[in-house]
């Protein structure tokens, strides 16, 4: 399904989102720099943006940006090269299934996940592939769309339900990917209960702050 949207992937997401994803996406860059990494892993990296910006923000640290749809990792490459040989030398894509990593044990000091763990078709799987290759003591970042509260929710959904797959059709011609998409939004848990779900998956420690009235979390977690 990715593969059907790829090209108009990016301009959906500003779109769709009027511009928002980038400062939820600043945020995840912001927090991945404050834990100083020397090796990140972008899961889901879809079309790089956030393995590039990782990469931008982090220029000593190497980026690897994985993600099993070969479309979305072309658009990646593609935007990697427009900006010539030498802006992005820390960032390489690769393409790796999530619920069984191609990387060995204990690799990296942070694993980044933006929007992609709510697209895993086993999401304790995806989470125990992130915590194995991760460093002990090396952190986890997902950001990921989460559950507003009353009485937002109920324009939030509105929204979702019947607005954003016809503006998504219009834009990427693929109405019924963002039918999907946005039933995933509405069965993800809420902050609290995917924290428990990290913990279950072998880290010691989640938590999340809530952006935007609650319609995106990011999770912070050690491993
Ligand atoms: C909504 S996109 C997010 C892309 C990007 N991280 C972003 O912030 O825009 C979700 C991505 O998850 C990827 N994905 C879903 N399941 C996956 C899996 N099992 N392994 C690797 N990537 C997966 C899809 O191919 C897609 O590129």
């Amino acid at each position: 399904m990715f593969g059907r949207i790829a090209g108009r992937y990016d301009l959906a997401n500003r779109l769709l989102s009027c511009g928002m994803d980038l400062s939820w996406r600043r945020r995840l860059v912001g927090a991945a720099s404050r834990a100083k990494p020397g090796a990140i892993l972008d899961l889901a990296t879809g079309s790089g943006d956030v393995a590039l910006a990782l990469g931008r923000a982090i220029s000593g640290a190497h980026v690897t940006g994985m993600d099993f749809c070969l479309p979305m990792l072309a658009q990646a490459e593609k935007k990697k090269a427009a900006a010539g040989d030498k802006a992005y030398p820390n960032v390489r894509f690769e393409p790796g299934d999530g619920l069984s990593l191609p990387l060995p044990d204990k690799t990296f000091d942070v694993v980044t996940i933006a929007f992609g763990l709510r697209n895993m078709a086993d999401r304790h799987r995806s989470l125990t592939e992130m915590h194995r290759v991760l460093r002990p003591g090396g952190r986890l970042l997902v950001l990921e769309f989460s559950q507003p509260k009353p009485p937002f929710r109920a324009l939030y959904l509105f929204y979702l339900r019947h607005i954003l797959p016809i503006l998504a059709g219009w834009i990427t011609a693929d109405r019924q990917a963002y039918v999907y998409l946005n039933k995933t939004i509405e069965d993800f848990p809420g902050p609290q209960k995917l924290s428990e779900e990290i913990v279950r998956a072998g880290f010691k420690t989640a938590s999340a702050q809530r952006m935007t009235l609650g319609v995106v979390a990011l999770h912070e977690a050690v491993s």
